[in-house]
């Protein structure tokens, strides 16, 4: 289906020469865009493919959880990226830097990321309510390997299920005005390929650097999070170079590199 206006002419304005704004694709309403480019991927295609749809009815969420994504609402996108080993590793911490720049620049507002990349709303010292998540899949052989980079923003008001009202936002219901969904769109996909730029020319400091930057905020925090079928906790103290959450307990350090946090 042809891009809606609402998209093609940010696109054309911000991502003129881009290389992830040359083949997007619009769906009205999909599955997952994240299942719609693994299976691009699959069938052999190249990095920079994007597909962007109106509504999923089966959006995908971090570890095994469902994103909702009423129609004409958010942005729902996803990007097939090839990327070399040494950059798979940290193209998920690049991801959330480059939709909480792209937030910000279009909507003003500072985003805080929560690791690995969730998008959240400060609210006083607080992290607040999630107004974005990123879902990147990986898959293909070691010599070829393909990550999908799926990203959901929630941009107009909406009613969120009962189980995610009191955790999630969207843009304008924080901000009190309209929030172009066309230029963010634009400005994600041109923050995603600089941030990929900066992991292919071994500028992974930068990115952990920006990550570290817009995490501060919850540096010093007390998380709990789940390892060997066990619960921890500690206290947030930095982001390693590869990315993972480095942590200080009271057995120690420790350091978390996939799951989930929850704040206490
Ligand atoms: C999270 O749980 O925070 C990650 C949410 C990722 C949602 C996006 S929406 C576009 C893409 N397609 C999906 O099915 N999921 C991702």
């Amino acid at each position: 289906m042809k891009l809606p206006r609402e998209f093609a002419e940010p696109l054309r304005r911000l991502a003129d020469g881009c290389p992830l704004a040359a083949r997007v694709v619009w769906h009205a309403q999909t599955g997952s865009t994240n299942a719609d480019v693994a299976a691009l991927a699959e069938a052999g295609a190249s990095e920079g493919c994007v597909i962007i749809a109106d509504e999923q009815v089966a959006g995908r969420g971090r570890l095994g959880r469902s994103w909702s994504s009423p129609a004409g609402s958010g942005i729902y996108a996803s990007v097939l990226f090839r990327p070399e080993p040494g950059v798979a590793r940290l193209l998920t911490i690049a991801a959330g830097v480059a939709i909480a720049e792209a937030i910000e620049t279009v909507a003003g507002i500072a985003p805080v990321l929560k690791w690995p990349n969730d998008v959240y709303l400060q609210e006083g010292s607080r992290p607040g309510r999630k107004v974005a998540g990123i879902l990147a899949e990986a898959g293909g052989t070691r010599e070829r390997t393909w990550v999908v980079v799926g990203f959901g923003i929630n941009v107009l008001p909406t009613s969120f299920p009962p189980d995610l009202v009191a955790r999630a936002t969207s843009l304008e219901s924080e901000l009190g005005r309209p929030v172009d969904r066309g230029e963010l769109f634009a400005m994600s996909l041109v923050n995603l390929a600089a941030r990929y730029d900066d992991l292919r020319a071994g500028r992974h400091r930068a990115v952990v650097e920006a990550w570290r930057q817009r995490a501060s905020s919850t540096f010093g925090r007390r998380i709990e999070w789940g390892e060997d079928g066990a619960s921890k906790s500690g206290v947030v103290r930095d982001i390693d170079d590869d990315g993972g959450l480095m942590i200080e307990t009271a057995a120690g350090s420790a350091r978390v590199v996939s799951g989930e946090v929850r704040w206490l």
